[in-house]
């Protein structure tokens, strides 16, 4: 899988920072580079940003490629099947970069980090033995000291443990030079307790743990001060937030969002991706309320099947689902809505999948992601009875998509001739050109100045192109020059 499965905005580069940190004792330190792949959700991307962090202080700048790089790391998703070959794949062309440059004389440390290390661990290194760091998760504080054992070359370094200790009470500050990036991830939760049938993720992420508010506070003030405009939460279940606030208290997701909001420089703000179970009254009021929260939920449903989502362990039924829309409309009537879509669940019927349809008919949704359900080792569905052949499942996963392809043009249509408020990101796809994201995380390009990159600018939306809105500047900014001139 590729971050593009969740084709969802520009994320900021998953790159490490720009400048090159170098040592101040009385050696100096030789600069090295880092080259990061990231595959997986947005968290993963947030990760491989924070352990590019954490390699700064160590000398560790960004490389363009594999081959200039003095350390590799392959940040690794296991959501669904062929992730564990795929990894494998990859490494091995890494391990011919990496016999290069040691014919070179050139050392270069490969390690392999996120959800399949964790799930695979020693296993990766068993049939890879030219991988140096097998790490999980919860464990990118301890790089740099994993490091300093990988290059005392004594075996593999392999971590995987789930420690008592939070990582984010160790992880430093972002490196203070990084890029403006107008729009930023925030981790605020991890993990999960919900063991849904068919999901890897409690099994490779852990428990559910909140970061306390305080600190969630602190690295959004930072991220402002750099540039950032619109903030990501992010959590495996994002919605069960309940992190210690400063006042001693377990603040849910609404309360933390209301304190956000204050930040001075701060316009937008999201979060994903939530469970339908952990949407409470007081974070629906916070959609009402907050005009800094934008009006569009990924609030994956999976199925519209109630045995189905009731053999899913989703625990709630497709009727809740519904009321809970519309609860979410009545407090924020322009609300837009995403979700995730599973077809082929073991024991899926056809009946079951068509009741799934409907509830995508009734509900309309501005785009979807939709997979086929893969099975994955060690979880309950794996191996239960039911199993829908694979031509089945293509066809209704066709099927699904053609549905939301038609809903997503609709939604797009219905933009056009109405005016948004878009936060303008940088340089749009022609000279000239300016582009920004919508309320609704749409890609909108413009003629317009780059100085207004990282306003929010009213628009209006002019026409569609491919996965595209094209729009003019309400306000004439090229006037405002002229007139104050
Ligand atoms: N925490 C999120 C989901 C994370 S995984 C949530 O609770 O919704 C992202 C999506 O991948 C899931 O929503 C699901 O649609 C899909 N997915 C997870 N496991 C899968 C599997 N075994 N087969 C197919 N799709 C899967
Ligand atoms: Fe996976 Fe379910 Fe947890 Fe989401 S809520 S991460 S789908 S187990
Ligand atoms: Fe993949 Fe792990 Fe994210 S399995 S989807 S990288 S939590």
């Amino acid at each position: 899988m590729s971050l593009s499965d969740f084709a969802l905005p520009p994320s900021p580069p998953a790159s490490a920072p720009s400048l090159c940190v170098t040592d101040k004792t009385a050696e100096p330190r030789r600069l090295r580079r880092l080259h990061m792949i990231t595959w997986g959700c947005q968290m993963n991307v947030y990760d491989s940003g924070r352990m590019a962090d954490v390699l700064a202080p160590l000398g560790y700048g960004p490389a363009e490629s594999p081959a200039d790089a003095d350390m590799v790391i392959l940040n690794t998703c296991h959501i669904r099947e062929r992730a564990t070959d795929k990894v494998f794949s990859e490494l091995g062309r890494l391990r011919v970069i990496k016999e290069a440059r040691a014919a070179e004389g050139k050392e270069t440390i490969l390690a392999v980090a996120g959800c399949v290390a964790q799930a695979e661990g020693a296993y990766i290194t068993e049939r890879a033995p030219f991988v140096d760091i097998v790490l999980g998760p919860q464990t990118y504080h301890r790089l740099p000291e994993m490091v300093a054992r990988a290059h005392r070359a004594a075996g593999p370094v392999i971590e995987t443990d789930f420690p008592v200790e939070q990582k984010f009470d160790f992880l430093p500050e972002a490196a203070a030079a990084e890029e403006r990036a107008v729009t930023a991830f925030l981790t605020v939760q991890e993990g999960c307790d919900k063991f849904c049938s068919f999901c890897v993720v409690p099994y490779t992420r852990g428990a559910e743990a909140s970061r306390p508010a305080a600190s969630v506070i602190a690295e959004a003030r930072r991220l402002v001060a750099r540039g950032a405009r619109e903030i990501t939460l992010l959590g495996q279940n994002v919605n069960a937030y309940h992190g210690e606030g400063p006042d001693g208290r377990d603040w849910s997701l609404a309360r933390l969002v209301r304190s956000l909001a204050e930040i001075d420089g701060l316009l937008r703000i999201r979060y994903m991706t939530s469970h339908p179970r952990d949407m409470d009254e007081a974070l629906i009021a916070a959609h009402a309320e907050v005009p800094a929260l934008m009006p569009f939920l990924h609030l994956p449903v999976q199925s519209g099947s109630d045995r189905v989502l009731a053999a899913m362990n989703r625990r709630h039924t497709a009727d809740e689902y519904r009321r809970l829309i519309d609860r979410l409309r009545t407090a924020r009537p322009d609300m837009a809505l995403s979700s995730d879509f599973i077809v082929g669940h073991p024991g899926e019927t056809e009946a079951d999948f068509e009741a799934t349809m409907q509830l995508i008919r009734d509900v309309g949704f501005a785009q979807a992601y939709s997979f086929k359900y893969s099975p994955r080792p060690g979880t309950p569905a794996s191996g239960a009875p039911g199993a829908v052949p694979e031509a089945e499942k293509d066809r209704r996963l066709a099927a699904l998509q053609a549905l939301i392809r038609q809903q997503q043009d609709d939604f797009n249509a219905r933009c056009v001739g109405l005016e948004f408020d878009v936060l303008i990101t940088g340089p749009g796809r022609h000279p000239g050109q300016i582009g920004g994201r919508s309320p609704y995380l749409q890609a909108v390009h413009m003629d317009g100045p780059q100085a207004l990159t990282g306003q929010v600018i009213p628009v209006k939306i002019q026409g569609l192109s491919s996965n595209s809105l094209s729009a003019s500047l309400i306000i004439n900014p090229f006037a405002q020059e002229r007139a104050s001139a």
